[in-house]
Parts: C-alpha cells; sequence; structure tokens
C-alpha cells in the first residue's frame, strides 16, 4: 500500500509515519516544516524508507506535484494548530486547515487517489455542554481554528458526497500526548508539566485541579489513522479520545511521581474558556472502525516522560 502523509514530520503525523512503516506501506511525507521537525522521520528518510518532500500546503502547484504518482490513501494532517495561535493569526489559519484541505482533496482528485484519512479536532465542538461527547454534540465552534477544522470537515464530507470514489475518514481528537510532542509556545498541559517538572520549576494548575480531561496516547491515535484506511467502509467521522478521564491533579502528581522530582504545584484562577469535564464517547469508533487503545495512561506516561528527559533537556 502506498500512502502520503501530509503534514507527517510533526507530533502525530510522524507517529503515523512509524505506524504506517511497521505496516510495510510505502511512505511520502509532505511538509513545509513550519511546526513540525524534520528530527521526528529523520532516519527513515536516511534510511529510504520515506520520500520527503519539503513544500506548502498552500501552494495548489506544489502539492498538485508533489502527489504525482498517486497514492492508496492520504493521511491529512498538515494544519495552523490550536485555539491561541488561530487567534493571533487568523488568515494563516485559514488558508492552511480549509484552502490546504481543499487543494488535497483537488490533488487526490487528478490523481486518482480514493481515501483520505484526516485529523479533526474536538474544538469544532466549541463549548461542550455535556461530560461525554459523542459525535452528535453540537458543533459550535467558538475560534478561528475550530471554524477551520470544522469547514475542512465539511468539505471533505462534500467533496466524498460529489465525488462518489472518494471516501472521507475524518477523526476528531481529543488531548493527544505522547513520543514527539516538544513544548511550543501554545503547548499542551503534558509538555508544559514535563518541562517544568524537569526545570525543577513550580506547576502551575488553574481552577482546583479537579476538571477532568481525556488523554489519549498518540500510538493509539496513529493505530486510528491506520484502521481509518484499512477498515471504513464509508465516509465519516468519529470522535478519538481512550473514552476515559482523570483529574488534572491526578495527571500531575503522575508526572512528578514518574520524574521523581520535588515539584511545587502553584493553583491560579480558573481561565474563562476551560471547560470542566471533557471525555469522548468513542463507542462509534470502536464499532465501526475496530478501534481500541493499546496504552494505558501510566504506561504512556512512563515513556513519553523517558522521551522528554533524552531529547527535550
Ligand atoms: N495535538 C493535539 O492534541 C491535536 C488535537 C486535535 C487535533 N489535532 C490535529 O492533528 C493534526 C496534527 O497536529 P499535531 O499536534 O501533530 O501538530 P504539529 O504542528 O506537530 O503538526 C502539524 C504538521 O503540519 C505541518 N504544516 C503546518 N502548516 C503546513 C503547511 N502550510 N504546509 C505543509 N505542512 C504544514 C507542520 O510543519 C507540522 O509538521 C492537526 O491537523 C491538528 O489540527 C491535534
Amino acid at each position: 500500500m502506498k500512502a502520503i502523509v501530509v503534514g507527517g514530520s510533526g507530533f502525530i503525523g510522524s507517529n503515523v509515519v512509524q505506524k504506517l512503516l511497521q505496516e510495510n506501506y510505502e511512505v511520502k511525507v509532505i511538509d513545509d516544516l513550519s511546526s513540525g521537525h524534520f528530527i521526528n522521520i529523520e532516519k527513515h528518510v536516511k534510511n529510504g524508507d520515506v520520500e520527503f518532500i519539503k513544500g506548502d500546503v498552500r501552494d495548489v502547484d506544489f502539492v498538485n506535484k508533489s502527489f504525482k504518482g498517486g497514492a492508496d490513501v492520504v493521511f491529512h494532517l498538515a494544519a495552523c494548530v490550536g485555539r491561541q495561535k488561530s487567534i493571533d493569526n487568523p488568515q494563516l489559519d485559514s488558508s492552511t486547515n480549509l484552502i490546504g484541505t481543499i487543494n488535497v482533496l483537488e490533488a487526490m482528485r487528478k490523481n486518482n487517489i480514493p481515501r483520505v484519512v484526516y485529523s479533526s479536532s474536538a474544538a469544532i465542538f466549541g463549548e461542550l455542554i455535556t461530560p461525554t461527547i459523542d459525535e452528535n454534540h453540537p458543533q459550535n465552534a467558538d475560534s478561528p481554528y475550530g471554524v477551520s477544522k470544522l469547514a475542512a470537515e465539511k468539505m471533505i464530507l462534500a467533496y466524498a458526497g460529489i465525488y462518489p470514489e472518494l471516501t472521507g475518514v475524518c477523526l476528531r481528537y481529543f488531548n493527544i500526548y505522547g513520543v514527539n510532542q516538544r513544548f511550543d509556545l501554545y503547548g499542551n498541559v503534558i509538555p508544559i508539566f514535563a518541562k517544568r517538572i524537569y526545570a525543577g520549576e513550580p506547576i502551575t494548575i488553574y481552577g482546583d485541579g479537579t476538571q477532568t480531561r481525556d488523554f489519549v496516547n498518540v500510538k493509539d491515535v496513529a493505530l486510528a489513522n491506520y484502521l481509518g484506511a484499512t477498515n471504513a467502509t464509508k465516509t465519516d467521522v468519529y470522535n478519538l479520545g481512550c473514552g476515559s478521564s482523570i483529574t488534572i491533579n491526578e495527571l500531575a502528581q503522575k508526572m512528578i511521581k514518574i520524574a521523581g522530582k520535588q515539584t511545587e504545584i502553584v493553583y491560579a484562577p480558573e481561565r474563562p474558556a476551560d471547560v470542566k469535564h471533557c471525555k469522548a464517547n468513542i463507542s462509534k469508533v470502536k464499532q465501526t472502525l475496530g478501534f481500541s487503545p493499546m496504552v494505558g495512561l501510566e504506561e504512556g506516561l512512563e515513556e513519553y516522560m523517558r522521551w522528554y528527559k533524552d531529547n527535550c533537556i
């Protein structure tokens, strides 16, 4: 099988590449390295297992050219990622996330590629109004990022309606963590905690820390991508998390214990946009694609902390 992974040098994309190589796929990665890191896929490129083409998904001609030769499936992960980044630069967000997706769909059509597995996001829902989120939760995206991810998802569904030969599998990720997730300006909670814990700095928890989140390991996300390519029989959307949740207090304690470092926890006022509880209902992805999370949180956090210590300090 032949795959094109758009955004394949990023955190999740590089883990998808790893999974595809394990499954004996021929892999081409397209990425502009704007937030991804070549080091994430370097060994596969150097040993000839992965073809890497650097370029921008917003560039129609580039995308068309790089899709030449076709593939069985495209994994589309390239995006400008995150709520705050999209508020800071909404044009960059929409041109990458929406126009970039149209460019991918058009290049797929021109090169007869029949399937896309798209990395969508729980951000499409906006304010969460039920503690457990299924696919039918209202979609009231409340940031340029949520809107662009929702629009891209809808665009894929529209294309699949217009062109029956095209199948779109949209996976709406909740909180993902794991190997290759680096700390950045717009960072997620786990890399932020890891950075502070290893630096001997206090970690900040907003609110009383009893808020809960669903953390799914990136290896399970890569598995779901693979299953989207192999098991989906029609175009559809799926919520993807691990289906259980823990409090931020518990998360902090687990990470501190794994690192074996004395760490002060500082409590700061709750942030207005933060929801109290968030957990994905993953019944649909389990029943339809045969997905089941394989990596327990303890095991996943231990691996992540080891990786962080070896690669990010
Ligand atoms: N990390 C999460 O918790 C999370 C949650 C929900 C959804 N997602 C989605 O998963 C996907 C991957 O996210 P990630 O966390 O791995 O982020 P990431 O920033 O590590 O990966 C995105 C990749 O896309 C590339 N890219 C960005 N703009 C590009 C452009 N114009 N042309 C070509 N390549 C470009 C980046 O260089 C990077 O390698 C994104 O679509 C994101 O919206 C992530």
